[in-house]
């Protein structure tokens, strides 16, 4: 099999014709806590082992693909336009080869990334992975992040493990043609944890990662102890994820790491990635672990490392390496603000613990509406959300075009406004209705027991939806008509408070129920 019986045995059945002016997606980069180093197929970017990553939430590609004007591809960067003969552009017009309907489909593609390019620092994963997602968009193909993954393997390895937020494993797989090598996103979370990147030097790397992990392969004596290193440096990792034991991750991710540089050190002739600054700042962080800091690092293709560490040490760490830009994976999201029945905030606790013990707290719905004139009467519709399959409650439910929980010391609205933009890619200015108070229990034995604010807002008509894959796997416009009577006929498609919060909306815009 070759990439291109790849692409059209996933895509099979799937639009041919784009569906939209453009498609547009976000993805953000993964630093490998686990690296993913050697191929078993080269041409299908087949890993010979597992690995395992955490992504980095707003650090990332952004790209919007349409068809070309022109009689060739356009593409740009950051604003700058790339001459097609690059390697870079080479190599990313292969991979829309793969996708064109006929030879004379060109594409534009337009990538804002926010990380230096091919300095170590995965942007291949991002850029990749965003590609893949705004095709996606474009052909309407409607595809789930899984399958998303298996298309972004084929541009770049890591890129596979670029369609979550969170610790995502890279399952190697063991079929041929590779549909079971994919990104499998892990439910656990780490709030407190941070990497800080340290960018000694950002130029571009003159040893892709790409050729130097196939001469490790080919010619590292060493590189058959690899598999083994690296399974047991992978339970470790996934051991110390779900005991949230700090020391037990960053030993396993330095010493593999080191490992891999030491791999590549024994291939002929060598890759080297160390720069003087690199092993400065590894000698630096040994002499701080043994002074009682836990500070460790993780190093990829490239002179830069990664820090790993716990929020408890950001002030000490940004201190130490005054550069450093700080990245929380997990957010302070993850904690909600617990409230009393009139809103007055009473503590914050872990967003999963307060979901498992039912505890009220704060929350919010969006709802995002057009007026439709027909025959003289003026009639609403309603931008609906489907929630993500994996979501923790409610995965696959419709419900109201963004909801979320505010943290502490953020308003209702900021915090709407701010999900209204991650989750739907929108920017509405919303009013206040209200609030109310419901409690849900769901099978998976967690329950919401919220104090629900409901937020309302005139979409304009112009801004693109974009939906974030990680949150939402499809919208829609619904009718208030329809969309009441369908809330009663089929309540078990809906989240349980779309209807409570529905209510309010109706009141202030006047609409019988
Ligand atoms: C060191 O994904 O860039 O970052 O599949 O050839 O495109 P290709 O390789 P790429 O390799 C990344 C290597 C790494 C480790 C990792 O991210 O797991």
């Amino acid at each position: 099999m070759n990439k291109k019986n790849s692409v059209d045995f996933i895509l099979k059945n799937r639009s041919t014709a784009v569906q939209q002016e453009r498609g547009t997606f976000f993805a953000p980069s993964n630093i490998a806590l686990g690296k993913y180093w050697g191929k078993r197929n080269t041409e299908l970017n087949l890993p010979v082992t597992s690995s395992l990553s955490v992504s980095l939430g707003g650090l990332g590609a952004k790209t919007t693909i349409s068809l070309s004007t022109k009689n060739s591809d356009q593409i740009s960067v950051n604003g700058a336009l790339m001459d097609l003969k690059s390697v870079f552009a080479v190599n990313l017009r292969n991979f829309l080869d793969l996708f064109r309907n006929n030879p004379t489909t060109y594409y534009q593609v337009e990538t804002e990334i926010n990380i230096p390019i091919g300095a170590g620092l995965a942007s291949s994963a991002c850029g990749y992975a965003a590609i893949v997602g705004a095709l996606n968009q474009l052909y309407g193909w409607d595809l789930s992040c899984a399958q998303m993954s298996l298309l972004g393997r084929l541009g770049s390895g890591s890129a596979s493990r670029s369609f979550w937020q969170g610790f995502v494993e890279w399952q190697a797989g063991v079929a041929e043609d590779g549909m079971d090598s994919l990104g499998v996103p892990l439910l656990e979370t780490w709030p407190e944890l941070r990497i800080g990147l340290v960018i000694f030097n950002a130029q571009q790397k003159s040893l892709s990662s790409r050729s130097a992990m196939q001469r490790t392969v080919l010619t590292s004596p060493f590189y058959a102890s690899w598999p083994a290193k690296q399974a047991a440096d992978m339970n470790c990792l996934r051991a110390a994820i779900q005991k949230r034991d700090f020391v037990e991750l960053g030993s396993a991710a330095e010493s593999n790491a080191l490992a891999m540089h030491a791999l590549m050190l024994t291939a002929s002739p060598p890759c080297v990635y160390s720069e003087p600054h690199t092993l400065a700042a590894m000698q630096k962080i040994w002499q701080l672990r043994q002074e009682g800091l836990s500070l460790y690092f993780t190093q990829d293709a490239g002179p830069n490392l990664k820090l790993l560490f716990l929020e408890k040490d950001l002030e000490m760490v940004k201190k130490l390496f005054p550069e450093i830009i700080i990245v929380a994976p997990f957010g302070d999201a993850e904690r909600v603000v617990l409230v009393d029945e009139q809103d007055q905030v009473i503590g914050t606790e872990e967003k999963l613990k307060a979901h498992q013990l039912a505890l009220l707290h704060r929350a919010f719905s969006v709802f995002v509406y057009r007026k439709k004139i027909t025959g003289g009467e003026t009639k609403f519709e309603f931008l609906l959300q489907q929630r993500h399959p994996d979501k923790y409650h409610c995965g696959g439910l419709w419900t109201n075009t963004c909801c979320s929980h505010p943290r502490l010391g953020e308003t209702v609205l900021a915090a709407a406004q701010r999900r209204l933009k991650e989750e739907m890619s929108l920017e509405v200015s919303l009013n206040q209705l209200g609030f109310f108070v419901y409690q849900a229990n769901f099978e998976n034995g967690l329950s919401e027991h919220e104090l629900d604010h409901v937020l309302l807002g005139e979409y304009d008509g112009v801004q693109p939806i974009v939906l974030n894959p990680t949150e939402v796997q499809a919208s829609c416009w619904v009718e208030s008509e329809a969309l009441q009577h369908a809330l009663s006929a089929h309540p078990e498609r809906y989240t349980p408070w779309l209807k409570p919060a529905f209510r309010l909306v109706l009141e202030e815009l006047c609409i019988k129920s």
